[in-house]
């Protein structure tokens, strides 16, 4: 078979190691890996020479604003921010107007990413107080999993009690979906704020202080208790704390589906940058103390957490740079940058780039059953690839992002190692840092090649529907 291009002289990264090979692609996916001389003939030849070649990140936990705030970011430059930053598939959070809670937000979604995305997606379906029963119609409808904050943050979406939050548990159990959880207990941190507030305080610190640990620490405890006594599959977002780790690993330990996620803010950032910062670090779970990054780094490494996401979350410099911390929005962009920031600390913290593809990629697939088409470089798998170049260094400019955000802490960040060109299903929509014409419209939806394994619910005969039925 004649391949449609190939890949020579770059340097290939597995989990497990790296690979002198050459990659054919054909139809948008790997036809064979090899020595050069065994590759097929080609339409076009590419040299990687000196370069890496990583599966293209998979970004489980992105906000690209649209609909409903596309002043912040929309599906073209929020997947234009993909690219620029190696990542090849994104998840995009539900919490957007209208919120993606019932089939009809979800078509929607469906068809304005399709038309506009140039990076693969999957969408979540959002599971509150009163959606709950939306969810055959959302995993009919193609969801890629669900999310569920025990916490309000940006959207000011309505937590739901922990009544509705076992019985959405119960609901999605069998169906086999993940249900990926803000997991920040909603009434410590009014509380908290409130009696702040009260006194008077709006500094920028004011905000790690409404949310110490334990409101973390609280919510994963609870959300892993009710997944073990459902069964239902969860993941825990923006892990923050070394505090939060022990709940996640005991969980883990006791049998319970559940994975771990952090972000580039909690392994960078601490507690010392909020004077620099001011506003603009503001994020939901905060940044927190120096002590926390060294365990969350160890926890990676050790497996306890699987996933590195990045909580893109794009506001304005308006909305970002407001002086009372209370109306400052929560969050920044990340997607562009996830992937230079981890290359260069890899070395630092004694991990390697084939550990950076496990948590960025590897992991993600296999989680949300992607694997083996997305996530990995092998025979039969989608060409989704980003080519990197670790010797290239450079200064991260807010200006520079392709994301509408034009703020963030990352700025004046100096950074070694640079994805240069990325493809998805063989096409290349970044090449040489510039973003391919044309390219709006070929990301496709993957919760069509999602097959995750058979679901395990339990405690079924006491389920809400059970006890109804009589
Ligand atoms: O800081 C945050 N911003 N945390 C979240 O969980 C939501 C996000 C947003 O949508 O802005
Ligand atoms: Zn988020």
């Amino acid at each position: 078979m004649n391949a449609d291009l190939v890949i020579h002289n770059g340097q290939i990264v597995h989990p497990d190691g790296i690979v002198d090979a050459s990659i054919a692609i054909h139809d948008g996916q790997i036809l064979a890996i090899g020595a050069p001389d065994a590759m097929p003939t080609a339409t076009e030849t590419f040299d990687a020479g000196g370069l890496h070649i990583l599966p293209g990140a998979i970004d489980v936990h992105v906000h690209f604003r649209d609909p409903g705030y596309t002043h912040k970011e929309d599906w073209d430059t929020g997947s234009a921010a993909a690219a620029f930053g190696g990542v090849t598939t994104v998840f995009d959070m539900p919490n957007t107007v209208p919120a993606t809670a019932n089939a009809s937000a979800l078509s929607d979604k469906h068809a304005i990413a399709s038309s506009r995305a140039r990076v693969d997606y999957g969408l979540y379906g959002f599971l509150g107080e009163d959606t709950i029963a939306n969810v055959p119609e959302m995993v009919a409808g193609g969801v890629i999993g669900f999310k569920l904050y025990m916490g309000e943050t940006f959207g000011r979406l309505p937590t739901p009690s922990t009544g509705a939050m076992l019985e959405a548990f119960e609901i999605v159990a069998p169906t086999g979906k993940r249900i990926s959880l803000h997991a920040e207990t909603a009434s410590i941190m009014a509380r908290r704020e409130a009696r702040m507030r009260n006194a008077g305080r709006t500094d920028p610190l004011a905000h790690l202080a409404a949310r110490p640990a334990i409101v973390a620490v609280e919510a994963v405890s609870r959300a892993a208790i009710l997944a073990e006594w459902t069964g239902a599959r969860i993941h825990i977002l923006h892990i923050s704390s070394a505090e939060e780790l022990r709940p996640l690993a005991e969980a883990k330990a006791r049998g319970v589906d559940i994975t771990g996620e952090t972000c580039p803010h909690y392994l960078f950032l601490s507690a010392d940058d909020y004077d620099r910062c001011g506003g603009v670090i503001r994020v939901n779970p905060p940044v927190r103390e120096a002590r926390n990054q060294q365990p969350l780094w160890q926890a990676l490494t050790s497996g306890v957490l699987d996933i590195v996401a990045t909580d893109h979350a794009p506001h304005t410099p308006p909305e970002k740079t407001r002086n009372d911390i209370w109306t400052v929005d929560c969050g920044f962009p990340g997607v562009e940058t996830q992937m230079s920031l981890m290359l260069s600390a890899l070395p630092l913290r004694h991990a390697s780039i084939c550990d950076y593809v496990r948590w960025s990629a590897y992991n993600p697939a296999r989680i949300w059953g992607l694997a083996p088409k997305k996530g990995a470089i092998q025979v039969g798998a989608d060409a989704d690839l980003a080519i990197v170049d670790l010797g290239r260094e450079m200064v991260l400019d807010d200006a520079a992002l392709q994301s509408r955000s034009k703020i963030s802490p990352w700025h004046g960040r100096r950074v070694k190692g640079l994805p240069i060109h990325t493809l998805v299903r063989g096409r290349f929509i970044m090449r040489d840092r510039i973003l391919q014409d044309g390219t709006q419209g070929w990301g496709r939806s993957v919760h069509t090649i999602q097959s995750m394994p058979a679901a395990r619910p339990r405690n079924t005969d006491a389920t809400m529907e059970a006890i109804v039925r009589f």
